[in-house]
């Protein structure tokens, strides 16, 4: 059960202020009566609410997959810097939160959400969900240092990272793949084999896949199939 005026600011018809207004004003139905209670206890997973006569949709938990561009950081709110949540034009970013970040020289996919004990499921180390990065490097990666990446290597943490996912594409790039999120973690690793990234951009989280066609700076929510999938991932 949750509040009328929370319910609708939520679903983005309006601030708490402004719904407020609406349901003053007798604008707002549930279940085909006229509700004038800001306060009213709604049972959101049956109760029918329309505003202007339009049904309402609501949707406790929302999931979107953007495509971040370099240049924005990953935080909710700045006073300088532009944020991934300014690029979710018509989205109530109220209750929103990035799951993980990436730098913000670092391009691809970020998924945001409202779910919170998900996000939480899909970070734990525990949960061990693949990340999947495309690396250029200033000098080309050996073979040595890919069997190191492989390996583990000694980032100046209590301990090594994780075995990875180490290859190289046609073009020399690097494929890296990791299971943990530790702070520039991908950074730090090609240090630590004594090369350097000039460009980062994540492919993949999970079983969610940077989309060919989003391009930078795009955003999309994710589908049912997707939201399921990412739930079996932490299962
Ligand atoms: N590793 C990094 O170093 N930076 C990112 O943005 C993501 C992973």
């Amino acid at each position: 059960m949750m509040r009328l005026d929370k319910l609708l600011s939520d679903a983005g018809v309006g601030t708490r202020s402004q719904v407020k207004e609406y349901i003053r004003k007798g604008q707002v139905s549930v279940n085909g009566e006229i509700c004038k209670k800001p306060e009213q206890k709604i049972r959101e997973e049956t109760d029918q609410i329309c505003w202007g006569g339009q049904p309402v949709a609501y949707a406790r938990y929302q999931y979107y997959l953007l495509h971040k561009p370099q240049g924005v950081i990953t935080a909710t709110e700045d006073p300088r810097e532009k944020t991934v949540m300014d690029l979710l034009s018509g989205v109530n970013t109220a209750h929103l939160a990035p799951v993980g970040r990436l730098d913000k020289d670092t391009e691809g996919l970020l998924l945001l959400t409202n779910d919170g004990k998900l996000a939480h499921r899909l970070l734990s180390p525990k949960s061990h969900v693949d990340k999947v990065y495309l690396v250029r490097t200033a000098r080309p990666v050996s073979a040595r240092a890919l069997a190191a990446l492989e390996q583990g290597v000694d980032i100046g943490d209590e301990k090594p990272t994780l075995p990875a996912r180490a290859s190289l594409n046609e073009a020399g790039e690097l494929l890296l793949t990791i299971r943990e999120g530790r702070y520039h973690q991908v950074k730090r690793m090609l240090q630590a084999v004594g090369n350097e990234v000039i460009y980062l951009k994540r492919l993949s989280f999970g079983s969610l896949k940077l989309p060919e066609d989003l391009e930078a700076g795009k955003f999309r929510a994710l589908t049912d199939e997707e939201r399921e999938k990412l739930r079996h991932d932490v299962s």
